[in-house]
């Protein structure tokens, strides 16, 4: 028998964040673009679709996606409201794009986007020259938007957010402006890395402080490109996390982006005690891509600092529910954004894990977890009721990580949610269940 037979070997969906900036990069170069393996979920087909209505030509997505670019000034009116779903990322990056675009667009989202902040993205783009209406509340969704040919900006963004500095650097594209955006501590770096890829003149460095700072100059015109998007790391983290608490032999999560902004979870899960390795360490289109491979582990409580937020952001849902089966207490400090996320994410982890009987504290800039859920014996959380998920395919993928190690005693109310970011989740962790050799 092979020594590895038992090893299970799975696949996740496309990067998120990777897919959204491809489709972006696609539709405003000059020619055809190919994007190998793009996530098809609801967040990346709310960003094809707008792109769409801003006449870009973009097939339905599938496993691989070739865009006509319609050229850096090449967009077109929206005739209708263009409706970004559940996504933030579609949102914000739009309105960098479209800050640099000669006309009037209105953009909106479901219950929970029209709930998030907006004004992090368009006061510097006013600041450029893009004018911003709210068509119903301050700092909200729905927006009407003018934008046109814009003035260079300088800007220190009080928050450490990938959405912010990309929608600046997008601005700079289309409005032909020199930006330069300096950031408390460095966010996701995929646009940076896809820019420069495909020639942009971009200065990555740090301000006379030690700040992280980027600054582009403007092209005549974006070349198109080939791009292999990796497996999402924020979705292979609730199947490390589902191997770590319940796992029953080894698994091996192929072909995972680990670009060094994202890879916090990986660090904490080391630290907690888990048996996660990297193995097979490569580049691919200049992103850092591996293997994940997991087993079953008993972990012990940390303590995860400001400073590590921005690398692990997304994953502190899935951190607090292995941190209620861990030894000890966990404390998670400066983690104030994630009140802003799809929803209040320390709200709804703090009291989903009461509900279901787990000791967690809210804190206003983030949460106390005491760990000891595990029962003794076997697969053995002690944890049951019902969760709900508040619009949010990550709270959803967390506890149900829960839902499948309780065999069910942890139920999520909506479990649809997860098409957002990782369709076919929860086969997906069945999957991980089943043995290789058999
Ligand atoms: C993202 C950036 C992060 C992250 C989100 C995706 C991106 O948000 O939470 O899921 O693709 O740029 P912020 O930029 O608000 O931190």
């Amino acid at each position: 028998m092979h020594p590895e037979s038992d090893e299970r070997r799975l696949r996740v969906p496309g990067d998120k964040s990777i897919t959204h900036r491809a489709l972006i990069l696609g539709a405003l170069a000059t020619g055809q673009s190919l994007i190998r393996r793009p996530l098809v979920g609801a967040d990346t087909r709310s960003t094809a679709a707008a792109l769409r209505a801003l006449g870009v030509d973009i097939p339905e997505l599938g496993q691989e996606v070739r865009i006509s670019g319609a050229g850096l000034h090449g967009l077109r009116p929206s005739p209708d409201v263009i409706d970004c779903g559940n996504s933030g990322t579609t949102v914000r990056l739009l309105m960098g794009v479209l800050a640099g675009s000669a006309f009037d667009t209105t953009l909106t989202g479901d219950a929970s986007l029209r709930s998030r902040p907006m004004r992090r993205v368009t006061v510097p783009l006013e600041l450029m020259g893009a004018t911003f209406h709210e068509l119903e509340r301050e700092d909200r969704l729905p927006v009407r938007m003018h934008g046109g040919a814009l003035r260079p900006l300088r800007y220190d963004s009080p928050q450490s957010s990938a959405q912010v500095k990309s929608a600046i650097l997008l601005a700079g594209l289309t409005g032909s402006a020199d930006v330069t955006v300096v950031e408390p501590l460095l966010s996701r770096d995929h646009t940076e890395r896809m820019l420069s890829r495909i020639g942009v003149p971009l200065r990555v460095g740090h301000d006379r402080s030690g700040r992280p700072d980027v600054t582009l100059s403007p092209v005549a015109h974006l070349e198109a490109f080939e791009m292999d998007v990796p497996g999402d790391l924020s979705s292979a983290a609730f199947i490390v996390a589902h191997t770590l608490l319940a796992g029953r032999g080894r698994v091996r999560i192929v072909d995972v982006g680990l670009n060094p902004t994202r890879i916090g979870f990986v660090t904490v899960m080391q630290r907690m005690g888990g048996r996660l390795n990297i193995e097979n360490a490569r580049e691919s289109c200049g992103e850092p891509l591996g293997d994940l491979v997991v087993e079953r582990s008993e972990l012990t409580a940390t303590r995860i600092a400001a400073e590590e937020i921005p690398s692990l952001v997304d994953e502190v849902p899935v951190i607090a529910v292995l941190a209620a089966h861990a030894d000890g207490t966990t404390v998670i400090e400066g983690a104030g954004e994630l009140r802003v996320k799809e929803s209040d994410r320390i709200r709804a982890v703090v009291d989903n894990l009461t509900a279901i009987g787990a000791l967690a504290e809210e804190r206003p800039e983030g949460m106390v977890i005491h760990g000891g859920a595990r029962a003794a014996d076997a697969t053995g959380s002690t944890l049951s009721g019902v969760v709900r998920v508040h619009d949010d395919h990550r709270i959803a993928m967390a506890f149900g990580v829960l839902s499948a190690a309780t065999g069910g005693a942890v139920r999520v109310d909506d479990p649809d949610a997860v098409g957002v970011s990782f369709p076919g989740f929860w086969d997906a962790l069945a999957d991980t269940d089943a043995r290789g050799d058999q």
